[in-house]
């Protein structure tokens, strides 16, 4: 069993994630008694404060971002007495040698770096010439790791001359999501759904991640990513391995990801000649989302741009299980509302006995909601009540089951909670291997050079709607239907 660390260094202690997830993550971790007693946590970033003004400015950070229902401000008082501070500009040696000063990592570190990964060399080098690296010291690392699997390449050869895989934990937020961790539970510890789980009785996949946030002042990054990079290279490949794997022996590290990174290695490569009917690129222009009107993604970013904010794939996932099955995704911003959902539609029975009493059936379809609503519903076909004397009528209706009713008493934690805890514990389950990164990026570096290949360019579709029309006929022309 891997040892606990006794201290968090977290680098970029001062930016938007420390401020709205990790800082609230850990205090909940506090507040539920989860971290040791004597567990500490030192941030660093370039700005000047003590560790006073520090603590200050992460009880606001709490203030702001821990739901009021949950928020308390002794707890949070007693939280920010874990909380140091070191002022480290990455460039400069001189940050580094306070931090050694301060931090013992004989007693056990987890490092996580929340900072631009142009700055992971320089902090990795800062670290490993202050001993600041060793057996007791894991390092977690957030997205984006590269552009494409050469930069990924360099970002993980660097990681690895100090950090061995086994203690490099790499982020994708959606594993800490417990509805996603719940597609796991779902498939594997019921009997009735795996029989079925194949391309013998599912007739496509589709997968939806959809925003109605626009570029929130990240600008910068994302009109050098857009949302092939951001969205689907990552979480939206998780989601689809953890669909598509077979079953694991355990449920630990080893077992799970060598699973899902065989799904990853199946995808089948794009072509430049499958592009037509395999992808579509869209960019938002204005429009409104949830009644209120928005800017288009070129004013929001000030200049002009051919950056996608929105894909629609069909790929296939080419081995036994799958053969024959599209599995389509589909990811934006400023869509019509929030929506990551797993739809799943089976075939459709054999043969209708109710055809002849007029009565139409339906395929069963399987939907996993996993935000905003938690829920897992199986459409099923009922007979509509009624003497049928005009014929039978056949509806589809839900069997639901709301997770939060379910488990009403639960807290919802926020994705990260879950992975600083399994960091600090040394457990890699819910983090991203080395080899699936890369088979990633492998398959997504083909997508776009096939549709560079093909001069794809993206489609205009207003803020607001599910993307452009060229993104319905990709579905249409199969006979198949978004699930809005
Ligand atoms: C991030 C992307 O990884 O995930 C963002 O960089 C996106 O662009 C976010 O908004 C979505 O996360 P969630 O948890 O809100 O679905």
């Amino acid at each position: 069993t891997p040892e606990k660390v006794s201290t968090l260094l977290l680098f970029g202690a001062t930016g938007d994630l420390a401020h709205r997830m990790l800082l609230p993550s850990l205090y909940g971790l506090h507040a539920d008694g989860l971290l040791p007693d004597n567990f500490k946590i030192v941030g660093t970033a370039r700005s000047e404060l003590n560790d006073e003004q520090y603590r200050a400015s992460a009880v606001e950070a709490l203030k702001e971002h821990v739901p009021a229902n949950f928020y308390d401000p002794k707890s949070a008082l007693v939280f920010s007495r874990r909380l140091t501070y070191v002022c480290l500009d990455a460039t400069k040696p001189e940050g580094f040698k306070k931090l050694a000063k301060t931090v013992d990592p004989s007693a056990g570190l987890a490092i996580f770096l929340s900072t631009a990964p142009t700055l992971f060399k320089a902090v990795i080098d800062g670290l490993e010439a202050n001993g600041l690296t060793g057996p007791r010291v894991r390092l977690a690392l957030e997205k984006p790791l590269g552009t494409d699997l050469a930069s990924s390449r360099v970002i993980n050869d660097a990681v690895a001359i100090a950090f061995p895989e086994d203690r490099t934990f790499r982020i994708d937020h959606y594993l800490g999501k417990e509805t996603v961790q719940n597609l796991l539970a779902l498939r594997f510890a019921n009997s009735m759904f795996e029989p079925l789980w194949n391309s013998a009785h599912i007739d496509h996949v589709q997968i939806t991640v959809a925003e109605g946030i626009g570029l929130e002042e990240r600008g910068a990054y994302y009109d050098g990513a857009g949302a092939l990079r951001d969205m689907v290279q990552n979480h939206m490949l998780q989601l689809l391995a953890l669909v598509a794997m077979e079953p694991p022996a355990d449920f630990d590290a080893t077992s799970i990801r060598d699973e899902k990174v065989k799904v990853l290695r199946t995808l089948r490569p794009m072509r430049p000649d499958d592009v037509s009917d395999h992808v579509v690129t869209g960019q938002y222009r204005k429009g409104a989302v949830g009644g209120d009107p928005v800017p288009g993604y070129t004013e929001e970013l000030g200049k002009e741009s051919t950056t996608e904010t929105f894909v629609a794939l069909k790929a296939h996932v080419e081995n036994w299980r799958w053969a024959g099955v599209p599995f389509y995704l589909r990811t934006g911003k400023r869509m019509a509302e929030r929506k990551t959902e797993i739809f799943i539609q089976f075939k459709c029975v054999p043969h209708s006995i109710f055809a002849s009493r007029g009565a139409r059936t339906q395929p069963n379809k399987l939907v996993i909601a996993i935000q905003p609503e938690e829920n897992i519903r199986l459409l099923v076909m009922a007979k509509t009540p009624g003497l049928d004397r005009e014929g039978i009528r056949l509806r589809e209706v839900p069997l639901d089951v709301g997770m939060a009713n379910a488990f009403a008493d639960a807290r919802r934690r926020i994705a990260y909670e879950r992975l600083l805890l399994d960091l600090i514990d040394g457990d890699p389950t819910l983090f991203v291997r080395r080899d699936e990164v890369e088979a990633q990026w492998q398959w997504i570096d083909g997508v776009r050079a096939a549709w560079e290949g093909a001069g794809l360019t993206p489609k205009p579709y207003g803020a607001g709607s599910w993307g452009p029309s060229a993104a319905i006929a990709l579905t249409e022309r199969d006979g198949v239907h978004w699930h809005d």
